[in-house]
């Protein structure tokens, strides 16, 4: 991609949870954007999304939709992004691709900055952004691992419904409306009520017993990490929360751990904070963390039957850190270059 002042910027499904956070991010950030193209389903095209305080038109996405643009920002689900993205490629565009079509591709750079900015390649074409449970995990891990090298790591997750998009925010807070006034409840995006529960099944079940999502966890971890021999045991369940993700996460590493020493790795990692006062009830919480751009970290403390292994609880805003401000810190990475 030739440098420039200001580069053509698409975001393909901008209308969207994730899609809508890219916008506010960009602005934010003030990424040097000469002019963003919204792009979504025919069902939005019309409508307008707000930037840099002017109303942008929605577009339909096509395969001509990218003629001119340098850096396309994809969250409009894997489908679309198979279909799509490699049109965005042909046209001469880098894509930034939030979904799972194209992570585990050899070739295709899965890049959280902080952790590998380096994998980002010269040519134009995919690159990935994790999901969004794997990347605050990576967050907290990749200190330690520098520390100590990680071998194991078994992780339980506390989704938010905003994972699963707009469709599934609003189901859970006409559900909880509806029990409030003594209705019963219909689930359409998860297969039962959210509301007053959680559910330990995110994305498909796969014939080994796992869920595609816990699949991702294990064999993403090891690629950002570029460390094939850690091993990821998860268990993801989605919560009646709205935005952020949270995590338990147990670690085992190769030596024995010096809590001091992980604490104050962790507090020094780019993008990490810690938060982590017990004593006056501080700890990381999903309505803290939501808007937010750091990864919180807190609850660090050494396994009682292993001095090679501590505990952390993870908690980051799944729409920022976990999708659209990672997509955007990997295009600030690729036009720094
Ligand atoms: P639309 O709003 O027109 O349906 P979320 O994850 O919050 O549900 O958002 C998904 C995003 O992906 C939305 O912007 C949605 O557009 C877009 N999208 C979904 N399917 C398609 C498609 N086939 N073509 C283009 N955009 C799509």
């Amino acid at each position: 991609m030739i440098k420039k002042d200001a580069y053509e910027v698409a975001v393909a499904g901008a209308t969207g949870a994730v899609g809508r956070a890219m916008l506010a991010i960009l602005e934010e950030r003030q990424f040097p954007v000469a002019n963003l193209t919204c792009l979504a389903s025919a069902r939005s095209a019309g409508s307008t999304l707000p930037f840099r305080g002017k109303e942008v038109e929605v577009r339909e996405l096509t395969r001509d939709s990218f003629k001119g643009i340098d850096i396309a920002l994809f969250s409009a689900g894997g489908g679309t992004s198979k279909e799509f993205a490699p049109a965005a490629v042909e046209a001469g565009c880098v894509v930034i691709d939030n979904s799972s079509a194209w992570r585990m591709e050899p070739g295709v750079p899965l890049v959280v900055p902080e952790i590998n900015a380096h994998a980002i390649g010269g040519e134009p074409g995919i690159i990935a952004n994790p999901n969004c449970s794997t990347i605050q995990m990576v967050m907290a891990l990749k200190p330690i691992h520098d520390l100590y090298k990680i071998r194991r790591v078994v992780v339980s997750t506390y989704q938010s419904v905003s994972g699963s998009g707009q469709k599934a925010m609003d189901e859970l807070g006409q559900q909880m409306q509806q029990l409030q006034e003594g209705k019963g409840v219909h689930p359409s995006v998860y297969p039962h009520q959210i509301a007053y529960n959680c559910l330990p099944h995110i994305d498909v079940f796969l014939e080994n017993g796992y869920t595609k999502e816990e699949m991702k966890m294990i064999n993403e971890t090891r690629k950002i990490m570029e460390d094939d021999s850690i091993d990821v045991s998860p268990t993801t369940v989605r919560v009646p929360v709205m935005i952020s993700h949270s995590e338990a996460v147990n670690v085992e590493c190769e030596q024995e751990i010096d809590l001091e020493r992980v604490r104050e790795s962790l507090a020094a990692f780019p993008g990490v904070v810690v938060v982590d006062s017990p004593g006056k009830n501080e700890y990381p919480l999903a309505i803290d963390a939501a808007g937010k751009d750091e990864v919180q970290v807190g609850r660090i403390r050494l396994d009682l039957g292993n001095p090679r292994c501590l505990n952390l609880w993870v908690v980051a805003d799944n729409l920022r850190k976990g999708a659209a401000l990672n997509a955007v810190q990997i295009a600030e990475a690729l036009v720094r270059r």
